[in-house]
């Protein structure tokens, strides 16, 4: 189980109660499928269609909207998560799927601050038992962790990202997309009432690149990924209307 903060817990909260109507929502959908092509054309695996041998992490997997796309062209991806409720609907995804092929993906209750974690080390040897691994090299690591919409809700960046580098093995990615804090406008993206747990209106390109950098990974690059028109609502004078979010893909190389 996740230890919490109270930071933590109004995030919790916030996103069990959340959870059952995340995938209905078509901007979380659109969000996710942009994430996916962009992963698709950044990370060098997907390019020179080597990325049936990656085994993934993903931090903040929540219903597993962008895991569920990953699956088909990776090996394994074990998703994390610290929102029960968001955890329960990427099972009943797992529970729904046919009986003819082995999943190759899984999610735990998870705050990663331990590449060691009992919870991810037991997740990553059962997807490898599943598919016939045995003697597999102790503790796992990871060829890519991705993470969507989830940095900006995290404390610190340079614990998870000094984390995420121990995940994984050398030669391994990092792709991580969020949106961008392009100024004041930026908290804007959420409504007033969702606003309790985020720890930063979207995260600075330059401070992320930073981080990654100050870390230790290699080729370090944060690119603008894509751009999300959505509504938001009326606020201090300014009207209920469209608004053009930027999101960023950084990447770096263990
Ligand atoms: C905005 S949602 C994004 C979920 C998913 N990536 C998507 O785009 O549909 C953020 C997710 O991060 C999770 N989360 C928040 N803080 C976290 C942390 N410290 N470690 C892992 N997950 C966290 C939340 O529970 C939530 O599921």
């Amino acid at each position: 189980m996740a230890t919490t903060s109270s930071t933590q817990e109004a995030n919790n909260s916030r996103f069990n109660a959340e959870a059952a109507e995340w995938d209905n929502n078509k901007k979380h959908v659109e969000s996710c499928q942009k994430a996916f092509e962009a992963i698709q054309s950044y990370v060098p695996a997907f390019a020179d269609g080597t990325s049936k041998n990656l085994d993934v992490l993903e931090i903040g997997c929540g219903t597993g909207l962008l895991s569920f796309q990953l699956a088909p062209h990776i090996r394994s991806l074990v998703g994390v998560d610290t929102s029960t409720g968001m955890l329960d609907a990427f099972n009943q995804k797992i529970a729904a799927l046919p009986d003819t092929t082995p999943a190759n993906l899984a999610a735990v209750n998870v705050l990663v601050q331990d590449a060691d974690d009992v919870h991810i080390q037991g997740a990553a040897a059962a997807l490898a038992t599943r598919r016939g691994e045995s003697g597999h090299d102790l503790p796992y690591r990871f060829d890519l962790i991705v993470s969507h919409l989830t940095l900006h809700h995290i404390p610190s960046l340079p614990s998870i990202i000094e984390t995420m580098y121990k995940c994984l093995r050398p030669g391994g990615w990092i792709a991580l997309t969020d949106y961008e804090d392009f100024g004041a406008e930026a908290i804007r993206f959420h409504p007033v009432d969702k606003r309790e747990g985020v720890e930063r209106h979207g995260v600075k390109k330059a401070e992320i690149e930073e981080v990654v950098d100050g870390v230790g990974f290699n080729e370090v690059r944060v690119e603008r990924a894509w751009v999300m028109r959505k509504e938001v609502d009326a606020e201090e004078g300014k009207p209920k209307e469209e608004m053009d979010f930027p999101f960023f893909i950084v990447l770096g190389k263990r």
